[in-house]
Order: C-alpha cells, then sequence, then structure tokens
C-alpha cells in the first residue's frame, strides 16, 4: 500500500459514489477497481468514477438543510449526532488536520534544505560546467513541479471535503466475525443503526435491562447514550464489553457481537396499535400496526406472528422488513374467517391489537453473495416482500429476481402490490420483476420461471407457495445445478 496516499473503505466508497456495496464488488471482481487490503486510494476512485460531481451528493444536501433549518426538529434530532458525539468527532479531526499540517510544514523545511544544498554542491562544482548544468536543471524542475497544482485538484478537494463531512455525520461500524458494516447516524445507538442496516444482531429488550445485547469492542471510540439497569462487572467491561442498545459510535469501531438465528429469538406477546387497515382490493387488506416505543417485535424478515383480536386469532407472514422500527405489516386475505371479515369490516385507525410471535424459519442467508431469485404465489407475496426489502437493506445479493405468480384480483387479490415491486424495479439496476399468471398451473409456471435461469449453481432461491408448486420448482431447480442449501421453501 503506498505509505502517503489517502485511502477508503469499501462501504464509504459505495456512499460516495451513489451505488451499492455489491455494484462496487463487481467493479474489484472484473478488474475494473484496484483496492489495497479492501480499501480505495482517493486517485483511483477519481479515475473509475469521473463523473460523479462530489458536491451534488446527499451528504452536502443534508448540511445545507440543517443550516437552514428546514427540518423539523425530529428530522434534525435523527440527522445530526448528540454534541457530544459531534465535538469528538470533530476533535478528531481536528487532531487529523494538525497532524497533516505539522507534516507539511515539516516537507517545507526539508525542500528548503535540500534548496541550501543544492547550492552548496552548485557553488563546489563551479569548476564542472556539467554538474552545474545538471543542478540548474534539477532546481528549475523542483521549482516548476511544485508550482504545478496535482491533476484532478478540485474533484480530489471535493472528495475530500465530502468524505469528510460523512466522518462528522456518521460513524462505521464492522462486526466480527460475521464481517458486516453498517453506518451509525444522528442519535441512533448501535442497535437501532444494526436494525436499520438488516443487521439481526442478537437483542432482547432493547432498553438496557436483559444484557442480550451484549458485545465487545475491538477497536474505535464509542459513547453511552441510554443508561442501562443490567448490570456489567468491572472486568468485564475493562475487556470492552458494553451493550448495543446503550451505545453509539463516536469514531469507526469494530465490535464482536452474536448474530441472531431463527432459534435465538423468544416468543414475544406485544400490544400494538392499528395504524392503519389499507383495502389494496376485495380480496386483499395490508394491516399496518406500531409496536410500543419501548417493544418492538424482535423478528427475521420470512417470520410469521399470531394475530389476536378479541377471541378471534389467524396467523400471518409479516410482510415489512425487521429494519423498519415499529411498523409491521400483515397482508389478510378476504376468506370466511370472523378475523378477515373483522379486519374488512370493523377495525379502526388507534384500535388495539395483539400478535404473538415469531414463528418459522423461512429466513434470509445473510452469508449470500449471489443471484437470488424470489417466487411468490399469490399472497405467499407477503414473506417474499419482507425478505426482498431485507435483501435490498443489507445489499448482499448480487443481483435480485422476483416473479409473482397470482390469478385475476377479483378471485385471488392478483398481483396486488404490483406498483411497489416496478418501483423496486425501476429504482434497482440489478432487480428484475416478473408478474405471472398463475392459470397457466403449478407445473407450468414453475417450468417458466426455470426457463430463465438454465445454471443455478450461483443461486439462492427463496419460494413461498402451494406444496405441489414447491415441488415441482424444487426438483426443476436442483436439476439444474442449485445446491441443497440453496433451495429455502415455505409450504402455504
Ligand atoms: S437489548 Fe436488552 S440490554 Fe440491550
Amino acid at each position: 500500500m503506498p505509505a502517503m496516499a489517502h485511502f477508503l473503505p469499501l462501504s464509504r466508497v459505495a456512499r460516495l459514489v451513489g451505488e451499492s456495496r455489491s455494484a462496487i464488488q463487481r467493479r474489484i471482481h472484473d478488474g475494473e477497481l484496484t483496492t489495497f487490503d479492501g480499501m480505495v486510494e482517493m486517485g483511483e476512485l477519481l479515475r473509475v468514477f469521473p463523473d460523479v460531481r462530489w458536491e451534488d451528493d446527499g451528504e452536502f444536501r443534508r448540511v445545507e438543510e440543517i443550516k437552514a433549518h428546514a427540518f423539523s426538529r425530529r428530522v434534525y434530532e435523527r440527522a445530526l449526532p448528540a454534541k457530544e458525539v459531534l465535538a469528538e468527532r470533530l476533535f478528531e479531526m481536528g487532531r487529523e488536520f494538525a497532524a497533516a499540517k505539522t507534516l507539511l510544514l515539516h516537507y517545507d523545511e526539508v525542500l528548503r534544505f535540500l534548496g541550501d544544498k543544492l547550492d552548496d554542491v552548485a557553488e563546489a562544482g563551479a569548476a564542472r560546467p556539467a554538474v552545474q548544468q545538471a543542478i540548474i536543471d534539477l532546481k528549475q524542475w523542483l521549482r516548476q513541479a511544485l508550482a504545478a497544482r496535482p491533476s484532478d485538484t478540485e474533484r480530489a478537494q471535493a472528495l475530500l471535503a465530502q468524505e469528510n463531512v460523512m466522518r462528522i455525520l456518521s460513524a462505521r461500524v464492522t462486526v466480527n466475525p460475521a464481517g458486516h458494516e453498517f453506518f451509525v447516524e444522528g442519535n441512533d445507538t448501535l442497535l437501532e443503526a444494526a436494525l436499520r442496516a438488516g443487521i439481526p444482531l442478537n437483542y432482547g429488550c432493547s432498553n438496557g435491562n436483559c444484557g442480550d445485547c451484549r458485545a465487545r469492542l475491538v477497536s474505535g471510540q464509542i459513547r453511552k447514550v441510554h443508561p442501562h439497569d443490567f448490570v456489567l462487572k468491572e472486568s468485564e467491561k475493562a475487556e470492552g464489553d458494553f451493550l448495543l442498545c446503550s451505545y453509539t459510535a463516536v469514531s469507526d469501531v469494530v465490535v464482536e457481537a452474536g448474530i441472531a438465528g431463527a432459534d435465538d429469538i423468544p416468543l414475544q406477546e406485544i400490544v400494538t396499535r392499528v395504524k392503519a387497515v389499507e383495502i389494496l382490493n376485495e380480496r386483499i387488506a395490508a394491516l399496518h400496526l406500531t409496536a410500543p416505543r419501548s417493544q418492538r417485535l424482535h423478528f427475521l424478515a420470512g417470520q410469521r406472528v399470531t394475530l389476536c383480536v378479541g377471541d378471534l386469532s389467524g396467523e400471518y407472514y409479516v410482510a415489512s422488513c425487521p429494519c423498519e422500527d415499529r411498523h409491521i405489516e400483515l397482508h389478510i386475505r378476504r376468506d370466511n374467517s370472523p378475523l378477515a371479515r373483522h379486519v374488512f369490516e370493523d377495525m379502526a385507525k388507534e384500535d388495539s391489537v395483539r400478535i404473538e410471535g415469531p414463528r418459522g424459519h423461512f429466513v434470509m442467508k445473510l452469508d449470500s453473495r449471489r443471484t437470488v431469485i424470489f417466487i411468490a404465489w399469490e399472497d405467499g407475496f407477503a414473506p417474499i416482500k419482507s425478505l426482498v426489502q431485507h435483501a435490498m437493506s443489507l445489499e448482499i445479493a448480487e443481483s435480485m429476481h422476483l416473479y409473482w405468480v397470482a390469478g385475476s384480483a377479483a378471485a385471488t387479490g392478483g398481483h396486488y402490490q404490483d406498483n411497489l415491486c416496478r418501483t423496486w424495479a425501476d429504482a434497482l439496476d440489478e432487480f428484475i420483476y416478473q408478474p405471472l399468471d398463475a392459470a397457466g398451473g403449478a407445473a407450468a409456471v414453475a417450468e417458466s420461471i426455470l426457463a430463465h435461469h438454465p445454471n443455478l449453481h450461483h443461486a439462492d432461491i427463496y419460494a413461498a407457495g402451494p406444496p405441489d408448486f414447491l415441488h415441482v420448482l424444487q426438483t426443476g431447480a436442483l436439476a439444474r445445478g442449485l445446491s441443497s442449501m440453496g433451495w429455502h421453501g415455505e409450504a402455504r
């Protein structure tokens, strides 16, 4: 790694150029972008992204908006870290600036000394014209080189300024041993920021009582932002142990923390409020619930819960992403059950409803770096929607394909959130969406999907639908090279 160059981590590069991490990784894989120990040198960044105008980036706009007091108080608090954290980040940056300036002054001295020495050598070698001419040429070159501005100066300055703003507003967190990365912004704790980024760290109460979110600081600086009742021994604190739900990151940090699997999450019982009953068509309603501030639902994308209203109850998949804070979305099919009738006809905003869960193992593999194919049959779209959003927030997949098989809206609810899927496809380069008609039958539909994927060696499939459809799909996918670990089916 060149000693004096300026290097940036990949996650920061992705944010600076406005591309996903997987898109940056693909450029590296294709030999388009060179890295040193997983870092990108600034000159290389300017070379590979000649058209990026750094000053147009969202970070600067955000600062301008903050300066202009355009934000409401709540958004203002979300955007800016606590003043103590800001002060520490600015202090750290000031130290780096002072170190760089001291080094520059030192180089200035060295150059002055070198000039004097060259004069001495020229004087001593006056009798040898060739030596004297060489020294004159060298001094002239030095003068010109020092006077010239390095190429791309303005863009390099804009990039550095942009990166500095980013470092003041957010801190980068690496979670070992899994190696996940996320950014902490505003007043978020490390736990809140991780969940927002779709990283399912272990936790329980989220308010400092249970100790389930205990982690160990490997490097960097953290600061307590919420007191906690859970007691850590002095020896544990000395080892670097702390609670993710009580601390934020001051500088870029590396922590050791556990990732939650489906079996690690305890069954919870939460009383939520109805935020809205969205009747999507005559067959399907989206029920939007808000969990209490003190007890958000801990679940993984693809899991289900039991919805209880008085004596009525039914099991539904959560359609929202765990990264959506307190929002829980369930898709209710209008059938003859009293609960569905109640949701469609009587449920009102602010009603109180109980949910129990989560249950199920239809969850995302976090180490996937491959093509991910999501397949939903009718309202099997609910868990698939949650998984798609989770994959998006994690930025793990190189490319995503979504197939949604449904009949007519009147009979089955149809593709009841078709616009949303089209928006995903418009917004993401590597996202392909294809709605399919269920009328052809399970075998024909499975065959038409698999025809797009003759080689499934490097793919993961997540499919939710009826057992006969899953059976033909799985058989066909395995025949096309899908590994058994790459198949994730949820029969409904
Ligand atoms: S989640 Fe319970 S103490 Fe942090």
